[in-house]
């Protein structure tokens, strides 16, 4: 049998080439050889549509060197592409349209008013999750911010911490909005009353930029800090779901989110946790609840949008210990472990997609195995007709067993 290949799918930052996350892909090439798994990187824009050959980016773990080759494809894909607003992002669906049929190791997860409406649909999670809305109009700004004393909003399709809102009712009865722009950058504060709500959030034009309102949990550190966690939920070698670990962060002075590339600190969870709940065995009750729940809700995502090996939850943990879900983050970033001073996890969180990439390869082989002896005790005709029952039985990826055929006659 040959080797598993895996490819790397990303999109390139700009027009000249510029691709983010190179160090994650030079160790993730390495660790994948000591998995016997060859990987390769490689972006829409590298694919040869009409041969169904890569033009692909491999890095050379000997040199340290990178350089491009014509690859076949892979056969199975991580799905590295982050949200962008340019024609290389178009150029992404019309790749997954196409090839959509192969074996990714994780699926296209929705914005965050799908992801809260399909969490939403479970009982279980209710308690977890912040009232949400869809803003369609000032009413339903108006209704949460009568509520609840702390309003946020955001962009559905928001990354980064970008173009988030915050109004916090305050002692006087007047409105504090803070937040930052699309470029991330911290808006001055502005104290208003509430009919003067709207009229200042006008400039945001909540309703063309399709935001969501939501509750905000009250997450002030006695420093007057923001802060969460980031908890990193990944398929282990035996293909289950795992929590690979948890980090605290906490935003800068004056700022509205924790997320580091906005000034954020990452610190270890349970400094963060203790700190917080000033009760260890209620915050080690926590802790625990808090993974049960992230190992629940990647089940579920992974249940209702198809195949998943990692998502990042963004977890709120009021004063009471309750736990709550800011958000899911489909293509998370690892930095965070490294920033909290936990190698190992960090370590972890790099190979696990690859582990489960070896583990979902093998799964096909026996499965390929165990089709083909099933057809070899037949007669000739019977044993095609076997081996097409069997490979229909595999509905997520009924194209396998056609690229293992090419791939064999390759190799
Ligand atoms: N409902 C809320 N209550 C309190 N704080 C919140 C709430 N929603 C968001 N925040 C703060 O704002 C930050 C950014 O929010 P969110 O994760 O939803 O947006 P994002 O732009 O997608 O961030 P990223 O993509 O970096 O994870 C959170 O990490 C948290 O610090
Ligand atoms: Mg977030």
């Amino acid at each position: 049998m040959g080797q598993p290949v895996l490819g790397i799918l990303t999109l390139y930052l700009n027009d000249r080439g510029l691709m983010e996350e190179k160090p994650i892909y030079e160790r993730m090439t390495t660790a994948g050889k000591n998995l016997g798994l060859d990987i390769f990187v490689f972006t829409p824009a590298d694919v040869n549509y009409a041969q169904n050959r890569i033009n692909a980016h491999m890095y050379d773990t000997t040199t340290k060197s990178w350089s491009r080759k014509w690859r076949s494809f892979p056969h199975m894909i991580y799905d590295r592409c982050r949200i962008q607003k340019s024609h290389r992002f178009v150029q992404l669906s019309h790749f997954r349209k196409k090839y959509g049929h192969l074996t990714f190791l994780n699926r296209v997860l929705r914005n965050k008013w799908t992801v809260y409406k399909t969490l939403n649909r479970e009982e279980k999670f209710r308690p977890h999750l912040p009232l949400t809305r869809y803003y369609d109009g000032q009413s339903d700004l108006t209704e949460l911010i009568r509520k609840y004393p702390l309003v946020y909003l955001k962009p559905i399709n928001g990354t980064g911490g970008r173009g988030i809102l915050r109004i916090e009712k305050e002692q006087s009865g007047s409105y504090l909005i803070q937040g930052r722009d699309q470029s991330r950058r911290i808006v001055s504060p502005q104290r208003v009353g509430l009919t003067g709500i709207h009229n200042r959030l006008a400039k945001w034009n909540l309703r063309e930029n399709h935001y969501l309102v939501q509750q905000g949990i009250q997450l002030k550190l006695a420093n007057g800090r923001v802060h969460d966690y980031r908890m990193l939920v990944q398929k282990n070698r035996s293909g289950e779901w795992e929590v690979t670990g948890c980090a605290g962060r906490i935003g800068p002075s004056g700022s509205i989110t924790s997320n580091l590339h906005g000034g954020g600190q990452a610190v270890k969870m349970k400094t963060l946790l203790n700190d917080w709940i000033k009760n260890e065995e209620l915050a080690a009750s926590v802790k625990q609840k808090a993974e049960e729940l992230g190992v629940d809700i990647a089940a579920h995502l992974e249940r209702s949008y198809g195949r998943l090996c990692e998502l990042a939850l963004d977890l709120a943990i009021d004063r009471k210990g309750q736990i709550w879900l800011l958000e899911v983050n489909p293509k998370p970033s690892r930095e965070v472990f490294i920033q909290a001073g936990e190698r190992e996890t960090y370590r972890r969180a790099i190979i696990r997609p690859l582990e489960y990439a070896a583990w979902l390869y093998e799964q096909k082989v026996q499965r390929k195995d165990k089709a083909k002896a099933a057809a070899e005790s037949l007669t000739r005709r019977d044993a095609r007709d076997d081996t097409r029952d069997v490979t229909r039985d595999d509905t997520r990826d009924d194209s396998w067993n056609e690229f293992m055929d090419e791939f064999e006659e390759r190799s």
